[in-house]
Parts: structure tokens; C-alpha cells; sequence
């Protein structure tokens, strides 16, 4: 019997109970062996719910712990590429929580030094196990929609003021790397991009509307994607009452529209077929519980995890065109920046 592969978790913040649950969720393959925060209060905290044996203010202390296999990265965001560099280093595999990064380039390095140090990098995109967006990009890519015409994305939350003042690191450029793009869009993004494939460029405009913040907190991007067909995306915290993220894709045969609940639109040319079955929303296994799944089986088979480096930069590279378009107020094409 192959033993348990073991994880660090690295910040002990909002979501690392998420993370905490689904390596508990997979008691039989992997457990939970340290927490590290400055905040060295939090971690104890946080290991004595969950059982973790160590706590460490120090995360350079955590990477010399032989038997540690997995890093699995919950820090502000700008702080996870720095952290997963060191932990490819120390020849540990790396979990990250999104955005994988803030920047590009770092991305490119946290890719770069796990495939040099031949660890695994995986990334909480969760959304790509939410039952609608598989069986929606399936329909795309099984050509049921015919060629599509329009790939759109509403993400439209909302965040208080007690929010952003609530950790320092929130809605700053240089520690959030954005605003209501680069933390809550970020999940839409990616699953738009997965679904409807590769976008070519962009425009857009955004500005902090409401909050005192120097991030943005509304945002709009009309997109071209490589296939050619348009799309927008609208993103924000802005808005009061949060409304449920809603995806819509249409192509010349057929459109596929669903939000948080369920699918609204499931209709074809030519075709009575009903809308899919989704399983029971409760019955569900948590988006951090399926990646998490997803990383130990990536790890014993020696494959890439669902969403590895390249698959989670597709997101943030998308996310920095619509910035720089919103800043000189041009098109931008993706891999120009
Ligand atoms: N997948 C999701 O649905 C989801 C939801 C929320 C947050 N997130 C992501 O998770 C990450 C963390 O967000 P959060 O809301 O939990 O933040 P948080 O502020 O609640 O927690 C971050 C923790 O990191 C600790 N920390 C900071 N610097 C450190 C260092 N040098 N060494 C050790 N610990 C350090 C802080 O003390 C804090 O406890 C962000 O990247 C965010 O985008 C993802």
C-alpha cells in the first residue's frame, strides 16, 4: 500500500477551511501534516479543528520537513508564485489557490520551476467541475451549437466596504492585483475561456465606481475569440443585491445558458432534447474536494492536474488584456503583453 501523500498549508485565512476539508475528504489517500501563518494564532487554530500535527510561523521552517509531499498555497494572491517557487525548490508539489498569480511573469517562473524540479503545480479554478460548465463546453465542443457566435460572462457580485478594510492585502494592486476581476471574476474568466476556447483580444473599460479602492470594482470587456466569435464580459463588487453568475453561449444552431442553479436555456435547431440532469446541488462533493482529489491522483499517476500552470495563466493573461486595454483605452491582443 502506497502511504498517504502529506500537505502543508501555507496561510490560514477565509478559505483555508476549504482546503482543510477536502484533504479531509480524502482521509484514505492523504492528510493534513502542517499549517504555516505568520499569524501564527490562525494556524493553531486552524490544526487543532483539523488535526494537523505541526504549526509553523515560518515557511521556510515548513520546506525543510522531509516528509511533507504536497505545499498547498492559500496566501494573498500576489505572494502565491513566491511561495510556490520555494516549495518546487524544496522539491514539493505545488497546490495553489487562484489567481495563480498577479503577474505573468511570475506565473511563467512558478511554471518554469516545477517542471525543472519535476513537481506537479495544480490550481483551485473550481469552477471547472461545476456540472453546467462541463456538460456546456461538451455541447460546444461537440459542435452541438454549430459555429459559435457569442460567448458571455456576468459576474456580478457584491462586496462591502467591511470587506476590503477587512485583510490589508485586499483590493490593492500590488498584493490582490486587481479587484473585482482578479479575485471574485477570476472564476468566470476562466470558465468562459474554457468553454468557448482561446480569446484573440480585447477592449474594455474599468474603474473603482463605488468603493474607496484603487482596484477596480466594475468592469466590462467586449472579447474576440480565436474561433471568431464575440462575446462580453461583465464583472463587478459593486452591485447590490450580489446576482448569480450566468454564463450564455450561443452558436448558429443552438444556445446554452446557465447560472449558479441550474441551466435556463438548453435549446438546439431542429431538436426537442430537454436540458441535462444535474445531480442534487447538496449531494455534490465541494469544487476544493474534487481538485484536491484531482491533485493526489495527478501526483500517484504521474499526469498533469485538471487546471495546471499553463491552463490557470490562460485567466490572469486575459484578465492583465482587459486592464491594459481599460488603461490606454485600445485593443489589446493576447500574448502581446
Ligand atoms: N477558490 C475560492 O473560491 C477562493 C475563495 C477565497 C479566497 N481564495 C483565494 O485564496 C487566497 C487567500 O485568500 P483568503 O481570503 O483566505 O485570505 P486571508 O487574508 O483570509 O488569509 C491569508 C492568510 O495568509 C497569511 N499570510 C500572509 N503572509 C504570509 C506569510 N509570509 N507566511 C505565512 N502566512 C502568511 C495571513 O496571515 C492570512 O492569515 C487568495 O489568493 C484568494 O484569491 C479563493
Amino acid at each position: 500500500m502506497t502511504r498517504k501523500l502529506r500537505f502543508g498549508i501555507v496561510g490560514a485565512g477565509v478559505i483555508t477551511p476549504s482546503h482543510a476539508r477536502a484533504i479531509r475528504d480524502h482521509a484514505e489517500d492523504a492528510e493534513l501534516a502542517a499549517i504555516c501563518d505568520i499569524q501564527v494564532e490562525k494556524a493553531k487554530k486552524l490544526a487543532a479543528e483539523f488535526g494537523a500535527q505541526r504549526v509553523y510561523a515560518d515557511y521556510e521552517q515548513m520546506l525543510k520537513q522531509d516528509d511533507i509531499d504536497v505545499i498547498d498555497i492559500c496566501l494573498p494572491s500576489g505572494l502565491h508564485a513566491k511561495f510556490g517557487i520555494a516549495a518546487a525548490r524544496a522539491g514539493k508539489h505545488v497546490l495553489c489557490e487562484k489567481p495563480l498569480d498577479i503577474s505573468l511573469e511570475n506565473i511563467d517562473a512558478l511554471i518554469k520551476a516545477c517542471r525543472d524540479h519535476r513537481v506537479k503545480l495544480g490550481t483551485i479554478d473550481q469552477r471547472r467541475t461545476m456540472p453546467q460548465a462541463v456538460l456546456a463546453r461538451k455541447a460546444v465542443q461537440e459542435g452541438k451549437l454549430g459555429r459559435m457566435v457569442l460567448g458571455d460572462a456576468y459576474l456580478k457580485y457584491y462586496r462591502s466596504p467591511e470587506y476590503y478594510r477587512s485583510a490589508g492585502w485586499r483590493g490593492t494592486w500590488e498584493l490582490d492585483g486587481g479587484g473585482a476581476l482578479m479575485n471574485q471574476g477570476v472564476h468566470g474568466i476562466d470558465l468562459i475561456q474554457w468553454m468557448m476556447g482561446d480569446v484573440e483580444s480585447v477592449f474594455a473599460r474599468s474603474a473603482p465606481l463605488v468603493r474607496d479602492i484603487p482596484v477596480e470594482d466594475t468592469a466590462v470587456a467586449v472579447l474576440k475569440y480565436k474561433n471568431g466569435a464575440f462575446g462580453v464580459i461583465q464583472g463587478a463588487t459593486s452591485v447590490y443585491p450580489e446576482q448569480q453568475t450566468r454564463f450564455e453561449l450561443h452558436g448558429e444552431n443552438g444556445t446554452v445558458i446557465f447560472d449558479d442553479k441550474g441551466f435556463r436555456q438548453w435549446k438546439f435547431l431542429n431538436s426537442e432534447e430537454e436540458a441535462p440532469a444535474l445531480p442534487d446541488q447538496a449531494a455534490l462533493a465541494s469544487g476544493h474536494t474534487v481538485l484536491v482529489g484531482d491533485m493526489i491522483e495527478a501526483i500517484r499517476e504521474d499526469r498533469e492536474p485538471m487546471v495546471n500552470g499553463p491552463e490557470a495563466r490562460k485567466a490572469v493573461e486575459l484578465i492583465m488584456a482587459i486592464y491594459e486595454s481599460a488603461r490606454t483605452g485600445s485593443e489589446v491582443v493576447l500574448g502581446s503583453l
